[in-house]
């Protein structure tokens, strides 16, 4: 089926600007341009139904740009799914443009930009921001949050690691059955997914923030890396980011696109409490928190078991001990450990650092670089005990108890 065209609409008094960006756009293809010989507020609510059935609203700011305020706000309040961009001329002082951003426009350029950059803007803010999925199409992805209770106990080994665990097992006949697994590295901060994996970071999150970008299909697609072995992964930014720069809905749209199209999703959450951990506490079926025995690793780990309950009561949190080994008798830290937590200790991570250091090395999972390893064995049955898990609440989660691995 061939694509539908990108609608953009241009509306601008200065006949000089409409040619040169309408002679940008003409060289784009499958751009479909409307000319506006008018100001924003000249048009009279017509702007407005243009924000609806458009994917692109680009105007020329002036620095009388914020008398146009009343008719941006209605352009902004009308409901509709178009990104605005605004290029400014040189008579734009900062102030007004800064005005322009923090009144909804996703984007403010200077008119000096490049005939080039400018056509990349374009292509970048016009991304559709709505995905029609056919409903055969559609999953209900299980979201697996990773927590710790403090930094370095072995995290983000463990999301790495689990979403490969879950991503394919062996079946009869040497033949594999590969689940979509997608991992996200929500530590935008410190976020060492792509170092684990040998990716490299993209900026897709920093993005993301920046314009006000409500994840859809085809962000995904430009932003997801994806290993040789099959794993999906939105890896942190290589720049620094606040880590309160994403709003609670694009934290929530994105876990929705990612559930409708994967069949797990691993989040390595950061070590930090931001009001966009409500929606994936909200939709998470799992958060597993890496954590240890002694004390002040148990009240670190009470405190974050009853803030998220408090987020989500029905989430199923589990205490995943780390760089501990299993002990074969527990020792009385343990059992009041385990007491204070309410919890059992099913999974302990083992402490091998030479598996963890090879892995690092060569960039790849710990079940191609130590497959016989104890912590790669302890990681494959949370996967298994998670992929059973999920075959009880849903059927379409075809997971019988099987080790998964390969
Ligand atoms: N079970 C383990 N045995 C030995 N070394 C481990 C183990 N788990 C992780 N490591 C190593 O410890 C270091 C920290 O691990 P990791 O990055 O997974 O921890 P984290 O809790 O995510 O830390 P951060 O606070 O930096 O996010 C890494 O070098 C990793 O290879
Ligand atoms: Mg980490």
């Amino acid at each position: 089926m061939a694509q539908k065209d990108k609608d953009i609409v241009l509306i601008s008094e200065d006949p000089e600007f409409n040619d040169r960006i309408g002679a940008i756009l003409s060289k784009q293809a499958g751009l479909s341009v409307t000319q506006c010989n008018s100001s924003l507020s000249g048009m009279n609510g017509k702007a407005n139904e243009f924000a609806r059935s458009s994917e692109l609203i680009i105007f020329k700011a002036s620095s009388d740009a914020l008398k146009e305020e009343q008719a941006l706000k209605s352009l902004i309040a009308s409901g509709g799914t178009a990104r605005l961009l605004a290029v400014s001329d040189s008579t734009v002082p900062f102030g007004v443009a800064h005005g322009l951003l923090r009144a909804g426009v996703s984007e403010v350029v200077p008119d000096t930009i490049e005939d080039a950059e400018l056509a990349r803007v374009v292509s970048r803010l016009s991304m559709p921001r709505r995905l029609t999925l056919n409903p055969q199409d559609q999953r209900e992805g299980q979201v697996i949050a990773i927590s710790k209770a403090r930094g370095g106990i072995g995290a983000t080994t463990l999301a790495v690691n689990l979403a490969d665990q879950l991503c394919s097992r062996k079946k009869l006949f040497g033949k594999t059955e590969n689940r979509k697994v997608a991992l996200v590295d929500l530590d935008l901060q410190f976020g060492a997914v792509a170092g684990f994996l040998d990716l490299q970071p993209n900026n897709a999150f920093y993005s993301m923030a920046r314009d006000r970008i409500e994840p859809d299909s085809v962000f995904l697609q430009q932003s997801i890396e994806t290993t040789p072995s099959g794993l999906a992964v939105l890896t942190a930014p290589a720049g620094f980011m606040p880590l309160n720069a994403l709003q609670p809905d694009q934290v929530s749209a994105l876990i929705r696109r990612l559930r409708q199209n994967y069949d797990f999703i691993v989040i390595d959450l950061p070590h930090a409490m931001v009001d966009w951990l409500t929606p994936v506490l909200e939709t998470a079926n799992h958060v597993l928190i890496v954590s240890g025995t002694s004390v002040p690793f148990v009240q670190q780990t009470r405190r974050l078991i009853d803030f998220f309950k408090e987020q989500n009561p029905s989430i199923h949190v589990e205490v995943i001990v780390g760089q501990e080994k299993k002990p074969l008798i527990r020792s009385r830290r343990h059992i009041e450990a385990a007491k204070a937590l309410e919890t059992e200790f099913r999974h302990w991570l083992p402490p091998d650092p030479r598996a963890a250091e090879i892995a690092m090395d060569r960039g790849c999972p710990l079940s191609q670089a130590a497959s016989g390893s104890a912590l790669t064995k302890e990681i494959a049955q949370i996967a298994a005990d998670l992929l059973k898990a999920a075959s009880e609440t849903s059927p379409t989660h075809d997971a019988r108890a099987d080790r998964p691995g390969r």
